[in-house]
């Protein structure tokens, strides 16, 4: 139920920190170390290389989810569309490990990539955070995401849990791996549910942001670096399905080779400036746009902030930075919608779950 909630998905999007906490607590050992199921973390640490497979905004927690992986455990990730997965199927590796990334574990095109790989002999695991769902049934195994029933068609909550579990996953298979490192997700995910928190007590601010920005343009462009990028089409994606917005996030690094020509005289760009290592390319590109009319709204981290930008989110740790990034453009997704007079939690022409290919 929503409760005093105008909306599900500003009680979902509320919901995260506790989301995060739950993930916490579920995955923890008494001693403080991941709780994880044997067989699972034996099929990642077996296996030669990972293929996510996802759609929508699971997509996007898969695009993340590579980095994590990659990063962190040393093991070689490739994420596909799920739709596009079964004509473009790259060459496997020999002990491939397919993973699939479902809120509602129900979605057809990822289903018909894992009857595909199924018949193929491959194993495969289900992030999804409905435990019974088809997606759940039919894979190997199961991780659940915890995050509670995701009512709203757009997805939040269920994005940054997948994201959570993913950071999980990956340190498991590091340690299993003999991997030494000194990022322990649990304590650092902990700090990113107080940064939610924060960021979901700004939501005066974020509305105001969304007046100025969105209340009346066409478009709407995120750009962002690193993981950056893929938080920036999740924003895109978010503002899009609700608001209507003609929304796109782009590469930093890609703006010059086409889509800078989009820029006009007060075109909002949002700037996402929370990855320290490109920081100077992106604010470099946040001039560009600027230098050709853009309206920035530059939101970075603490740590990498400057005087102009117009949000600041808490520090977190650099891996799980999209966790906390995401959370002012679902809210201001939010607020563009309802000031433009959209059915926020229920948008035109979609369905929560998506059963037909
Ligand atoms: C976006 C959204 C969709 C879903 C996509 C996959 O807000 O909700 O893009 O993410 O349809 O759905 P699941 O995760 O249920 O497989």
């Amino acid at each position: 139920e929503k409760g005093t909630y105008p909306h599900y998905m500003l009680k979902e999007i509320d919901e995260q920190p506790f989301v995060i906490r739950n993930i916490i607590t579920k995955y923890k050992n008494e001693n403080d170390t991941i709780k994880l199921d044997e067989n699972i973390r034996q099929a990642v640490l077996d296996s030669d290389r990972v293929y996510i497979i996802a759609a929508g905004t699971s997509y996007h927690a898969g695009l993340v989810g590579k980095q994590l992986i990659e990063k962190i455990a040393n093991k070689p990730v490739e994420t596909h569309i799920a739709s596009e997965f079964l004509y473009n199927m790259p060459l496997l590796s020999e002990k491939p490990l397919f993973i699939f990334i479902s809120q509602s574990g129900e979605t057809a095109d990822s289903r018909g990539v894992l009857v595909e790989i199924k018949k193929l002999g491959h194993k495969s695991l289900t992030i999804t955070n409905v435990p019974g769902s088809t997606l759940s049934r039919e894979a190997d195994y199961t991780l659940h995401t915890y995050a509670g029933p995701e009512i709203a068609v757009a997805s939040t909550k269920a994005y940054t849990a997948q994201m959570a579990v993913l950071a999980i996953l990956a340190v498991d298979t590091a340690r299993a791996a003999g991997i030494q490192m000194d990022f322990d997700p649990l304590q650092e995910l902990a700090i990113v549910a107080n940064a939610m928190e924060t960021l979901a007590d700004r939501k005066e601010e974020l509305e105001q942001i969304a007046r100025d920005y969105m209340s009346v343009t066409r478009n709407c462009f995120f750009i962002g670096r690193a993981m950056d990028y893929h938080v920036c089409l999740e924003g895109a994606l978010k503002l899009k399905e609700i608001s209507y917005i003609q929304a796109e996030g782009f590469a930093g690094g890609e703006l010059k080779h086409g889509t800078i020509a989009l820029i006009e005289e007060g075109t909002p760009v949002i700037g996402l400036a929370t990855q320290e290592h490109v920081n100077l390319s992106i604010r470099g590109n946040i001039k560009e746009v600027v230098a050709r009319g853009a309206y920035p709204c530059v939101i970075s981290m603490e740590g990498m902030e400057e005087e102009e930008d117009t949000l600041v989110i808490p520090h977190v740790h650099e891996y799980l930075t999209p966790l906390v990034s995401v959370l002012p453009l679902q809210i201001i997704s939010y607020y563009a919608a309802l000031h433009r007079g959209c059915d926020v939690d229920k948008p035109r022409n979609l369905a929560k779950s998506v059963t037909v290919e």
